[in-house]
């Protein structure tokens, strides 16, 4: 098949965009950051998504989006652009797409979404309340989603990935930022007393549960990408410094204005995954597993 990535240079995209060439589809990348893998199934077009894309989508079989701004603070300190990438952008892709002849996309939101959960584990169809920026803009492109499949009969299936790590992730995002601390040896903060729970997701079964969505999934519908083995941020410091055998601290900053304030953050996050389940989909790589993998990575 032939299949355009949006976003396809970055950190998930890239693991996407191998894995839809190891299964011998042709890929287009659309980015305004040149990817670094090199492949003769692979094509490359330097574009934003909020340009006129509709002649670079037309001939493909599906598209995956992948293509946003970034990370919870990083968005709130800018909520304009933000909103015109992840969801005007989103609304041009999508709409594109459709103006192209192309009915089938993948669209990645985020556990975001669901802001601070009403119930445990998060099911798809659980309460949405995103209290960030991001969360919002993702929210709000998903809504269109809906609303394009209905209308327009097009099948723009949802994946929300769980806070995704692994091997060439930006230094900015916890897990990067844990383990270069305790490489260096330097104190290990945590935001207030560490026990918010996450489930940390190796970006490898991310990549398996794209595309097991695209294969086996159904038209429209919503699926929770995440790890369901809970880890706090406190017990993310110690596995970081045990694997480094680094002599760091770990320091727990409390919340305030000068940290993070309290309302502000997400205390549990664990995704019910029975509908990946489902389609055969189930994570492989535990945390302790992948920052082996991470670490290995470094040294290579
Ligand atoms: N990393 C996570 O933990 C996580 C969690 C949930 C959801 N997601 C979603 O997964 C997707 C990929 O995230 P990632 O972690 O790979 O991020 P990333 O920042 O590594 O990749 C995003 C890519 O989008 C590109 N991009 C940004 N603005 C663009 C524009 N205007 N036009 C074209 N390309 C543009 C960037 O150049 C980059 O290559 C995003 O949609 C994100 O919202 C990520």
């Amino acid at each position: 098949m032939k299949i355009l990535v949006t976003g396809g240079a970055g950190f998930i995209g890239s693991y996407i965009v191998k894995h839809l060439l190891d299964n011998n589809h042709n890929v287009k990348i659309l980015d305004i950051k040149e990817p670094k893998i090199r492949h003769k199934n692979l094509e490359f077009v330097k574009k934003s998504i909020l340009d006129d894309i509709k002649k670079d989508i037309m001939g493909s079989d599906a598209v995956f989006h992948f293509a946003a701004l970034l990370g919870v603070d990083n968005s709130d300190k800018k909520p304009l652009e933000t909103m015109k990438i992840n969801l005007e952008g989103s609304v041009n892709v999508f709409k594109s797409a459709i103006d192209a002849g192309v009915k089938n996309m993948i669209y990645s939101s985020s556990s975001e979404v669901y802001g601070e959960p009403r119930e445990l584990p998060i099911k798809e169809d659980s309460v949405k309340g995103p209290v960030s920026t991001y969360g919002v803009s993702k929210l709000a492109a998903e809504i269109y989603a809906k609303a394009y499949n209905q209308e327009f009969g097009t099948d723009i299936r949802i994946v929300r990935f769980f806070n995704v790590y692994g091997p060439g992730q930006e230094s900015n995002w916890v897990v990067p930022i844990f383990l270069n601390k305790a490489l260096r040896n330097e104190p290990i903060t945590v935001f207030g007393n560490g026990n918010q729970t996450r489930c940390f997701t190796y970006v490898e079964d991310v990549a398996e549960g794209v595309l097991t969505v695209f294969e086996k999934g159904k038209s429209g519908e919503a699926y929770n990408i995440g790890n369901n083995q809970p880890t706090t941020i406190l017990e993310l410091a110690q596995i970081a410094k045990e694997m480094t055998k680094s002599k760091s601290e770990i320091i727990k900053l409390g919340f305030g204005k000068e940290t993070r304030l309290k309302e502000r953050e997400i205390e549990y996050r664990i995704p019910d995954i029975s509908k990946m389940k489902a389609l055969g989909w189930q994570p492989k790589v535990m945390i302790k597993d992948g920052v082996k993998r991470i670490l290995e990575s470094m040294k290579n």
